[in-house]
């Protein structure tokens, strides 16, 4: 039997965790069923039904599950045919692992800023690169500094929103660019009437354990065209080439998910909506109670988006609030309340130091001011006013 947990208070040691997974619905029955049968390696009925509710889900013809999110990047560059010394358009504010994957395939990648009102990637600065900093031959893209060939963008949906995807799918077709989703923090998020991950031409999930939904770890590329997904499932069963012999062709990968945490994705995904719910009822409260706290900037919904807030944030000016998003952060730390701030953004990262890239200044800003509340599905009602009230105490009103 599962633990027995109190609705929406799980066992932090009094501590209200940042963001942590909600496993009340059939991950235990399913996951049972693997053992009691012994379908526990990544081949088995739950990986194929994850792979056709996920895919059903998003709006997409396949998907294909995989160890993690990041191999889901990897696999899905190799795929859109990304070459070493390639370049490939990215976020510069995100986590690292959609550039990670960028160099996992040789290529490099071109740091955009985010934009000030929604914080995703700045689809004017993807314009201005594109016509300013690039020439177009023979059908392709070239970085006019560097010499190399532009042949991917990779938007990073931050946060639960998405990305302005209408400008950014003109720009790729106007200059023959594949457009690769990182959706791994958009489950259930939408621009205009689609859904990440059925907006670019091949895009990647996570369900790590902080993921709005979660199989502790891992991925899923999804996609329209037959003979990518294909591909996806031969690269990433070690490009096994005949069904008895051990015969390979081509270099593969071991990064299919295995049959007990595609269960458990089965069991997580029956409960999407609710979740959903639970992450938006969380973000009004928090947006109605602190939008009135000066220097505090809640995040916000783009009128084109249905966010699902899955990383509730706020932007702390320290000026009018009375404290840094640092101090603030520590200072909730003493209350017993977990927070983070966001990621230190790419082009600044030690591991990208020799990459040319344009002045991010919204994507620093931003670096040195959010910071992300805790908003874990399963928090109460009690909780979510105590961070608050926490916050409210803490500022100079
Ligand atoms: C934007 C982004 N891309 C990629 C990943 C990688 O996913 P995973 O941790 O499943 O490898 C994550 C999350 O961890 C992420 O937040």
């Amino acid at each position: 039997m599962p633990p027995s947990f109190e609705p929406g208070a799980p066992a932090h040691g009094g501590m209200i965790p940042l963001c942590v997974p909600e496993l009340r619905g059939n991950e235990w029955k399913y996951i049972q069923e693997c053992l009691d049968t012994g379908w526990v390696s990544s081949v088995g009925a739950y990986v194929d039904r994850f792979e056709n509710e996920l895919a059903r889900r998003v709006g997409v013809k396949y998907a294909v599950a995989t160890v993690n999110g990041t191999s889901a990047l990897h696999i899905a560059l190799l795929i859109a045919n990304v070459k070493p010394d390639d370049e490939v358009i990215t976020s510069s504010l995100t986590f690292i692992a959609p550039a990670n994957a960028i160099r996992y395939v040789g290529a490099y990648p071109v740091f955009i800023d985010a934009e000030p009102a929604y914080w995703q990637m700045d689809l004017a600065r993807v314009a201005a690169f594109l016509n300013d900093d690039c020439v177009r031959a023979n059908g392709e893209t070239r970085n006019k500094k560097t010499g190399r060939r532009v042949s991917a963008i990779l938007p990073v949906h931050i946060l639960g929103h998405p990305v302005e995807m209408d400008p950014l799918m003109a720009l790729a077709r106007q200059f023959n660019l594949t457009v690769i989703e990182d959706a791994t923090e958009a489950l259930g998020t939408k621009y205009r009437a689609h859904n990440a991950g059925q907006l670019g031409d091949i895009a990647c999930f996570s369900f790590n354990g902080n993921k709005l939904i979660t199989t502790g770890g891992g991925g899923m590329i999804v996609t329209n065209n037959a003979e990518w997904a294909r591909r996806a499932k031969y690269l990433t069963t070690q490009s096994k080439d005949d069904p008895i012999e051990y015969i390979h062709k081509s270099i593969g990968y071991n990064y299919r998910l295995p049959n007990p945490l595609a269960a458990m994705g089965c069991a997580q995904l029956e409960q999407l909506d609710e979740y959903i719910a639970a992450k938006r009822r969380t973000a009004d409260f928090y947006t109605e109670t602190l939008a009135r706290v000066p220097g505090i900037t809640p995040m916000r919904q783009a009128p084109w988006a249905f966010s699902t807030f899955w990383m509730y944030t706020i932007l702390v000016d320290e000026k009018e609030f009375g404290m840094s998003s640092r101090a603030l952060l520590n200072a909730l730390a003493q209350a017993n309340i977990q927070t983070r701030p966001l990621w230190q953004p790419l082009h600044q990262s030690a591991v990208f130091a020799d990459i040319p890239h344009a002045a991010c200044p919204v994507s620093e800003r931003l670096n040195q001011t959010a910071l992300s509340l805790p908003c874990s599905v399963g928090i109460t009602a009690q909780q979510r006013l105590h961070v608050a009230d926490t916050i409210i105490g803490l500022a100079r009103l």
